[in-house]
């Protein structure tokens, strides 16, 4: 089935025209779904890829612009050799898996982070769903694999300097603005909503940038079990809150 934009948000109590452009996910809490039922971390990474298919649907559902969903951070790379493989093979199936779900729905994927370190098939999977799906305008999907936010803005900082270096770059007339381009979110509008699950209070290297003003939600839920309910639940909180952006 497809769903037509700009969805069914009014069926939801959301209001059509609150409702966020762009939202980040720090989807945790796989590893502890699994601990408490005695599962391998495994387990809970593959249940969690059942709740990204959930949240996609829903986001798309009720017409979201962009979603971006924290996937593996450059961090991640220092877990157990048999959980980052088995979390990039999750990943190359995921994606050839949703490609035509993707396509049915008009959804575009893209990715962020350091993609030359994922493994060929990864690579090559991701590189034929982004271009199989770049013409599609309904939900821009953002993964990030392999992302940090320090690097991110390490690599922009270098960039500058580069051409600044070499007379490309006033350095005098640097501002948000050329920061921003230089970011691999460059043409992305900043997440309006954050959502972490699991319980953790913290951002991990998350779109450090990008969040500045974006509006936070925490939830316990542990990521296998975020619902569509729940996300719905959150949208409609973001349209309760009042955004200030430093002003009265
Ligand atoms: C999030 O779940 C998935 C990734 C970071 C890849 P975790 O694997 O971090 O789960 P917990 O935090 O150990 O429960
Ligand atoms: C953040 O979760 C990264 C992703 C969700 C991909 P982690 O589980 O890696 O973060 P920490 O270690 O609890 O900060
Ligand atoms: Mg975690």
């Amino acid at each position: 089935m497809s769903f037509s934009s700009p969805g069914n948000a009014a069926a939801e109590n959301l209001d059509p025209h609150r409702m966020p452009l762009h939202v980040a996910v720090i989807m945790d809490g796989n590893g502890r779904w699994a601990r408490r039922r005695l599962l391998n971390r495994i387990r809970g990474h593959e249940a969690g890829a059942e709740t990204v298919r959930r949240i996609v649907r829903a986001s798309r559902e009720v017409g979201l612009a962009y979603l971006t969903l924290y996937a593996f951070s450059t961090e991640n790379w220092q877990r157990p050799n048999a959980e980052v493989n088995a979390l990039m093979g999750l990943l190359e199936r995921f994606l050839d898996g949703e490609q035509a779900q993707l396509m049915e729905n008009n959804i575009r994927l893209r990715a962020i982070g350091q993609t030359g370190r994922l493994p060929g098939g990864v690579k090559a999977a991701l590189e034929r769903v982004t271009s199989a799906t770049s013409a599609n305008d309904g939900m821009t999907l953002i993964l990030a694999l392999s992302y940090g936010g320090r690097d991110e803005i390490v690599t922009m900082a270098k960039n500058l300097a580069q051409e600044a270096a070499a007379g490309r770059l006033d350095a005098d007339r640097i501002d948000a603005r050329t920061v921003a381009d230089r970011l691999e979110t460059a043409g992305i509008p900043d997440p309006d909503l954050l959502i972490r699950t699991s319980g953790e209070m913290r951002i991990s290297n998350f779109l450090l940038w990008q969040i500045a003003y974006a509006e936070i939600f925490f939830t316990d839920t542990l990521w296998p079990d975020f619902s569509r309910q729940e996300f719905l639940s959150i949208l409609s909180a973001y349209q309760r809150r009042e955004r200030r952006f430093g002003r009265v």
